[in-house]
């Protein structure tokens, strides 16, 4: 059985342009599925505004879907209210991208990583404090005692981001949805913390949605990756499969696989095709992509089907019928 599965979700947030006007959707996420196992890591990637962030709240029914179902260890939690989401929330956990505006600048290092536990009534105040220690180690903030009672305007920002990992690994999560965590990061420290993720995904096997609009960062977390594009998926499947022969015509875009016996060589980004990511509100009719790719036909003016290639899912009519 899937630790996570998301079946069909779609999530359109209401907008309305004046007092008297009727209301439109933004359809930020409209129409995708996935599972993940235990242990197992799913990169989300796309453009600016194609709705990962969207999808990873959805998954953490951080939002309300407007159809669709969010299924966790075998219970569907789609309906749930926060009352009784809160066994879920000690068992999934969100990383954001900020590291300045995710730690409350008020509070010590400590009081930062014990709260998670007090909040969830875990151990009594040593213990508390051992997995508090045990949680800076697995970080590598070393030595723990002297980060115990700084505060977070002390530290760096790849510091805090390690403070941020370290609060969301305290309740021995299953699941982690980390949203582009380390984008705000200095370039030099980006890799060390992507590596230092993995260890501990694996050390803990926790299932990992991690979200990116960077494909080269996601070789990191590589176990399955979702392409999207305009709020709808357009390429699911293994990693590897993915980036050895992307199927669908923006996967290709965005990933130029080059013969280099380096795997970390293997990225070269391809300037996507001019134009701009359609408006969410009233995306284009059919293929969302179709302004823009320079393969289209006419049937693309139809919304393309998931089409099952392989062990993978395109969305894409070249593949129909094949
Ligand atoms: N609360 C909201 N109300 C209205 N529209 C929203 C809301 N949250 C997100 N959106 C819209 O939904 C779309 C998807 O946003 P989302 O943040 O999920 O994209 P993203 O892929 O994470 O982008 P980025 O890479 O910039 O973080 C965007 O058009 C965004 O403006
Ligand atoms: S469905 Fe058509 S427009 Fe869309 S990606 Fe495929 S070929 Fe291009
Ligand atoms: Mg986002």
């Amino acid at each position: 059985m899937a630790l996570l599965e998301l079946r069909d979700v779609k999530v359109y947030f209401s907008i309305r342009k004046g007092l008297f006007s009727r209301p439109m959707y933004v359809r930020a996420v409209d129409g995708v599925s996935l599972s993940l196992d235990r242990g197992e890591t799913v990169a989300v990637i796309g453009e600016s505004g194609s709705g990962k962030t969207t999808l990873g709240r959805a998954a953490l029914r951080l939002v309300n879907l407007h159809e669709g179902k969010v299924i966790f260890d075998g219970r569907d939690i789609t309906g749930l209210d926060e009352g009784e989401l809160k066994w879920f929330r000690r068992r999934a956990q969100m990383i954001f991208q900020d590291p300045f505006s995710a730690l409350n600048p008020f509070h010590t290092i400590k009081y930062i990583l014990e709260e998670p536990l007090i909040l969830h009534r875990v151990g009594d105040e040593e213990e508390r404090k051992e997995r508090v220690v045990r949680a800076l180690e697995d970080v590598k903030l070393s030595p723990p005692e002297d980060f115990l009672r700084k505060y977070p305007h002390m530290l760096s920002g790849g510091q805090r981001q390690r403070v941020v990992i370290a609060r969301a690994l305290i309740l021995k999560p299953d699941l982690i949805v980390a949203d582009e965590p380390v984008s705000m990061l200095d370039v030099s420290i980006r890799v060390e913390v992507l590596t230092m993720m993995r260890e501990l995904q694996r050390r803990y096997n926790i299932a990992f949605m991690y979200i990116t609009h960077d494909i080269s960062t996601a070789k990191y977390f590589s176990d399955k990756v979702l392409i999207m594009y305009a709020g709808k998926p357009v390429e699911y499947g293994r990693f590897s499969e993915i980036v050895k022969e992307p199927l669908h015509p923006y996967t290709q875009a965005l990933i130029e696989a080059v013969p280099d016996p380096d795997p970390d060589n293997r990225f070269r980004e391809r300037r996507v095709p001019h134009g701009e990511p359609p408006s969410l509100v009233s995306p284009p009719k059919g293929c969302r992509f179709h302004p823009r790719c320079p393969l289209r036909m006419d049937v693309c003016e139809q919304d393309p089907p998931l089409i099952r290639v392989g062990d993978r899912t395109v969305a894409c009519w070249l593949y129909a019928g094949k």
